[in-house]
This record gives C-alpha cells, sequence and structure tokens, in this order.
C-alpha cells in the first residue's frame, strides 16, 4: 500500500467523484493547475506544500456535491455560492487529511476586498484559488486570450493584484493559459504530487476521505463501511493475523462498498425490498468499486474489496466463487459485511439483536455460505467486538453532528447574511 503516490490518489479520487457528477472534477483540476503554477511563480512554499495544495485545489467545490449546487459554481455570477463552500469547508476540516487548509475551501468565492478585511487564516491561498477558479469558468465560456482582461477589471475588488500578477507573469513565461485547453498540462500536477512520496498515515485518511464521499450519496453506507472495517480488524486479530496481515484485511474491508458511490441514491436507501432490475443495479457496485481502484491497489487488497458478496457454495457474486477460492481474509470481510447489514439500521429495517444475528449467522453456515470458523469467531467474541463498533460507531456519528451543527452556525453567519443583502 505504502507504494500509492500522490498521483495514483487523485485518479482514485477522480474516478470516485466522476461517479457522482464529472462536470466538477475537470474543473477541479485546471483550478490545481493554475493554483500551483501561481504557487511556483511565487516562490514561497515547499514541494509538501505544493502536493497538498494541488489537492486542497483539486476539492475546492467537493461540497457542491453534496448541495446540488454544481450548476452554480459553473456559471460566472455565483451569488448564492456559501452552501457548497460551508459543506466542503466541513469535508475538508472533519473528513480530510487536509484539515489545515479548509479556510481556503470556505472563502474561495469571497471578494478580495471583503476577504482583506477579514481575520481569517491562510485568506492569500484562498484569494489564489479564488483567481483560478474563476479563471477557469470564464474561459470555459469561451473568454480565450481575453480572460486576463476580464479578470483586471476586478483588479483589488474581485480579485488579488498580487496573484493577477503571478498569474500573468506565468503566463507570459510559460503559455500556461493555451496550454490549458490541451490535454497534458495536468501533467506539470502529476510531477507535483508524486515528488514528495504520502507516508502510510496519509494514505490512510486519503483513502478514508474517498470513503466519507460516499456521504454525498447515503449516511447509512459510511456507517456501514465503517462498521464493517472495525468488525474485519478485530477478527484478524482474534485469528492471529500479524500486523501487516491484519492492515491489509483493514483496507480491503475499508474500500469495499466503494462502488456505491456510483448507485443511485434511491437504490441504495430504498425503504423495502428492491426488485429484481434494482437489485441487479445494487450489484454492479463491485464493479465500479474494481473501476475505481484501477488496478492502482495492491492486488490482496484488492481482492479482499471485490470479493465480499462470494459465497462458499458458489452462489455469490460477482464470480461465483467457492470456498477452496478464497482466502481467509476474504472470507473475514464477507461475514464482517453480513453482520454489519444485520445489527446495523437501514431505510428498510430495524436493527436486529444479538439473538435474531446469531441465529441467521448459523442459518448461512449451515447452509455453506459463510466460512465456519470465522462464524464461530464472531459469535464467540460477539459482545466485545460489538463494543468496539459502538465505540467506532458513535465517533463517526459525533463527527457528523458537530459538522451539521457548525454547517447551520456558519450558513447563520456567512449564507444567510448573504442572502439578505441580495434582496435588499
Ligand atoms: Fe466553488
Ligand atoms: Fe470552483
Ligand atoms: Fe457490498
Amino acid at each position: 500500500m505504502t507504494e500509492l503516490s500522490g498521483r495514483h490518489i487523485h485518479n482514485i479520487v477522480r474516478r470516485a467523484l466522476n461517479r457522482v457528477d464529472d462536470r466538477l472534477v475537470d474543473h477541479g483540476e485546471r483550478v490545481a493547475y493554475l493554483v500551483m503554477h501561481m504557487l511556483l511563480e511565487e516562490g514561497s512554499c515547499d514541494a509538501r506544500t505544493i502536493r497538498n495544495v494541488s489537492f486542497v485545489a483539486l476539492l475546492h467545490d467537493i461540497g457542491a456535491y453534496k448541495t446540488e449546487e454544481i450548476d452554480n459554481m459553473l456559471r460566472f455570477e455565483i451569488e448564492q455560492s456559501w452552501n457548497h463552500s460551508i459543506y466542503g469547508y466541513l469535508f475538508l476540516k472533519y473528513l480530510s487529511p487536509f484539515r489545515s487548509y479548509a479556510p481556503v475551501v470556505l472563502f474561495h468565492h469571497t471578494p478580495y476586498v471583503e476577504l482583506e478585511a477579514m481575520n481569517v487564516p491562510l485568506k492569500e491561498l484562498a484569494e489564489c484559488v479564488s483567481l483560478a477558479d474563476r479563471v477557469d469558468v470564464f474561459m470555459e465560456q469561451g473568454a480565450g486570450e481575453h480572460v486576463l482582461e476580464v479578470m483586471e477589471a476586478y483588479r483589488g475588488t474581485k480579485f488579488s493584484p498580487k496573484w493577477l500578477d503571478l498569474l500573468k507573469q506565468a503566463e507570459q513565461k510559460k503559455g500556461i493559459l493555451e496550454k490549458l485547453s490541451g490535454s497534458l498540462f495536468m501533467d506539470k500536477v502529476y510531477e507535483a504530487q508524486e515528488k514528495v512520496p504520502l507516508s502510510k498515515e496519509e494514505i490512510d485518511v486519503f483513502l478514508k476521505m474517498i470513503i466519507f464521499a460516499i456521504d454525498f450519496r447515503s449516511r447509512y453506507t459510511v456507517i456501514h463501511t465503517i462498521t464493517t472495517t472495525s468488525i474485519s480488524r478485530q477478527l484478524a486479530v482474534l485469528f492471529g493475523f500479524d500486523e501487516e496481515k491484519t492492515d491489509k484485511v483493514r483496507q480491503g474491508a475499508l474500500l469495499h462498498d466503494l462502488g456505491k458511490i456510483g448507485i443511485p441514491v434511491e437504490i441504495l436507501e430504498f425503504p423495502g425490498k428492491l426488485s429484481p432490475q434494482a437489485m441487479k443495479i445494487m450489484r454492479t457496485h463491485v464493479d465500479i468499486t474494481e473501476e475505481i481502484m484501477g488496478g492502482e491497489i495492491e492486488e490482496e487488497i484488492t481482492r479482499i474489496a471485490l470479493r465480499h458478496h462470494e459465497k462458499l457454495d458458489g452462489s455469490g457474486y460477482p464470480r461465483g466463487l467457492r470456498d477452496e477460492d478464497m482466502t481467509m481474509g476474504e472470507k473475514i470481510v464477507a461475514i464482517a459485511d453480513i453482520v454489519s447489514a444485520l445489527t446495523g439500521e437501514r431505510s428498510y429495517k430495524v436493527a436486529f439483536d444479538k439473538k435474531k444475528t446469531v441465529r441467521i449467522l448459523r442459518e448461512m453456515k449451515e447452509e455453506n455460505l459463510l466460512c465456519p470458523y470465522c462464524v464461530e469467531m464472531m459469535i464467540s467474541h460477539f459482545d466485545e467486538i460489538m463494543r468496539q463498533v459502538g465505540k467506532t460507531g458513535n465517533h463517526i456519528l459525533n463527527i457528523y453532528n458537530i459538522m451539521q451543527l457548525e454547517y447551520e452556525e456558519l450558513a447563520r453567519q456567512y449564507a444567510y447574511k448573504g442572502r439578505d443583502t441580495n434582496e435588499t
């Protein structure tokens, strides 16, 4: 896993978000490119900062996936843009490896004069992203080489003179705007993302961030994923797996339902039994996971993630594998997935208690669907495993609650105020 580079992560993020809506990822990449060139001209940032900022710029509109402000984002006039800035800020702050950069996202649509009068961290960087953002939107609307003249008209009001000068400088030296319409402009960004290797911990937080992005579709799915991961890790430890092997099981579990980011929310949260047709769509989440991973994640982890719906008797999907084809790690995640589904609340069912869950697991064992050793290990340690699941789950729910409260608070502070001034 450690060989995953920033570029790999970038591509995984790209493919995952494209499954939600493909209009914003390209915009994010072009903004990352412009921001990076301005920072290089400025010359005060080290390679790690430039790498991190390239990700922040890529993700600057991530809140729009949640707030349905995508159309607004891609227009030039954007008065009603606070909601996605606030959600994006909270996403960065609580669910990403870029907590400290969150204010950049919060203020990426705030005019330069207003921002200058505020006492907020990283406002220069927010001004940089703000300029890059509008340059790209305006270019996309056909401004061509006139884009800099248009930006010039807002010098010192909407846009920062400093970044405007650096943008022009980069344009004069390297012709960055022309390259933007070509296909190779991202090479420079990839280079910056690969220059400073990601640590194991950083990769882990990145993967978790991608999993949290499923929240744009369904919060149940995020909680289910976290629960499955906790159960899988605990079972691996109980079976005596060493640290490295346990970690692979944990990461495979973390990624196991990633493809649900591409399943319509009406199906993910359908309040009842799915029709055969809807079920067919639901089952494609395994293929979507495979597509998003794009062969960039270690084989063993990939297999664990992709085999959680296989059954010992060959009746599972997508491959109909049998007992002898599957490793213990794969079987562990398969049972953890089921326990999480049974013990969790869903749009179509209440949470099952221990008695009912144990009965169903035993039945599945008798029917040769689940690994008997995993079932017995799960049942004999049921209480301690579920206690830990409860702790992890509460932690996530707490984060979501804090995000909700903070969202309302920030919306009161900025969004509603903005609306008032627009109306008067
Ligand atoms: Fe935006
Ligand atoms: Fe944007
Ligand atoms: Fe699944």
